[in-house]
């Protein structure tokens, strides 16, 4: 059948037009390249700003080595990162914001476990495999089976600072200031005062604060009235640097104890003179001569001029096991992997597999070598790895002790 002559002409326009896209094609719009999108989620600004910062460090060190040693197969990967301010409603919008307009394939953060709980559900509900370097409330894993962490719990870390009060420091009666806003501290303050109290000793009061606060001697003026010879403080550096100085004011002499929340360069630029006597746990320490821990420190300085935090390590960790779990997909699975690469236009359903066949391969995690320790994840998605104790003398952290699981 011959078509009339105007439509003949429309055909060979359209048979035109057609040829030079296929010519202009592999001239590279940037659409054609090939790479995987990775999120990120953080606080690179507001009271835990350390924290953000540290960690979008450690992440972005990581992903320089693997990206200039040929990405995955090849592939680049790109990340995507996120300010939260520290704030859950933020972290909740940055999370829906990578997932679903970024569409990466998975999601690494937050540290502050509140956040976590917020971006948690969102990854759960979009079969996105999230990481969270150093959240470490128990129930941040338990949103489900996407979720995962490179470190340890608070029942563990809680155990280990009431072990540590009890019976390094010999001590009878603590008290207790919980920040009332953080489930971090507060999941942290109970597990403390249950082991404490399993072990004889005797909580002489409980107090609380909320994030942000700046005056402390309200509760610290109650505590110190019950007469304890230490606070256990389970909060972030921010307002532990400004309790440190209020609670010298008030002439207390005890020490103060703590948990990961303490770690920032901040807390003693805080805190001043009145951080010097105190102990807190912690992932890592920059003094373990362990040539693993040595090199990652030096090529940190190197990097970034600055002597690696406990959350510069755990990203840099958290980020390692998600690029080998990706590098696994890629080796094992071809169909899976064409599902995670950003311009293959995979079907939603397609992507759904191929991040369900990620988060197998991180679910298999096991003797990963960490800076922080080898990472092996459990059944409940959590890292068992031990915790160091450290003392603040003269501004600097000192080692004191570890603890294995
Ligand atoms: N563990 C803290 C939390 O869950 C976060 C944190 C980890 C802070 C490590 C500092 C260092 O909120």
């Amino acid at each position: 059948m011959q078509g009339k002559p105007d439509q003949r002409n429309a055909r060979g326009l359209t048979t035109a037009l057609a040829g030079v896209a296929v010519l202009l094609a592999p001239l590279g719009c940037a659409k054609q390249v090939q790479e995987i999108k990775v999120g990120e989620y953080s606080s690179l600004t507001g009271d835990k700003a350390t924290f953000g910062i540290s960690t979008h460090n450690g992440i972005q060190m990581a992903l320089d080595e693997l990206n200039a040693a040929g990405g995955i197969g090849g592939v680049q990967v790109r990340l995507i990162t996120e300010d939260d301010q520290g704030k859950p409603e933020e972290a909740a919008t940055a999370v829906q914001k990578l997932v679903s307009q970024d569409q990466v394939v998975a999601v690494l953060g937050e540290v502050a476990s509140s956040n976590s709980l917020q971006g948690a559900p969102i990854c759960q509900k979009n079969g996105v495999p999230m990481i969270t370097p150093a959240s470490t409330n128990e129930k941040v894993t338990q949103q489900g089976d996407y979720i995962f962490r490179v470190c340890f719990i608070d029942p563990f870390q809680g155990t280990v600072m009431a072990k540590f009060a009890a019976q390094s420091l010999n001590l009878k009666r603590v008290g207790i200031l919980r920040d009332a806003r953080s489930d971090y501290s507060i999941g942290l303050a109970n597990s403390f005062k249950e082991t404490f109290a399993s072990l004889g000793g005797e909580i002489s009061g409980d107090e609380a604060y909320q994030q942000g606060d700046v005056d402390f001697k309200g509760p610290l003026t109650a505590l110190i009235a019950t007469g304890p010879e230490a606070l256990f403080v389970p909060g972030y550096y921010t307002e532990v640097g400004l309790i440190a100085r209020q609670v010298r004011e008030l002439g207390f002499t005890g020490p103060l104890l703590g948990g990961d929340g303490w770690d920032s360069p901040k807390l003693v630029e805080i805190g001043g003179e009145a951080m010097n006597g105190h102990y807190f746990s912690n992932h890592y320490t920059e003094q373990d001569p362990s040539p693993v821990i040595q090199g990652f420190i030096q090529k940190y300085k190197a990097k970034y001029n600055q002597v690696p935090d406990a959350m510069g390590a755990l990203s840099y960790d958290a980020a390692r096991v998600l690029f080998a779990a990706l590098q696994q997909v890629q080796a094992a699975s071809p169909e899976e992997w064409k599902g995670l690469l950003a311009t293959g236009a995979a079907k939603p359903e397609a992507r759904r597999a191929a991040m369900a066949a990620l988060r197998d391969r991180i679910a298999a995690t096991s003797s990963f070598p960490g800076v922080t320790g080898a990472i092996t994840l459990d059944e409940q998605r959590n890292a068992r790895k031990p915790a160091v104790v450290l003392s603040i003398k003269e501004g600097k952290y000192a080692f004191v002790e570890q603890i294995a699981p």
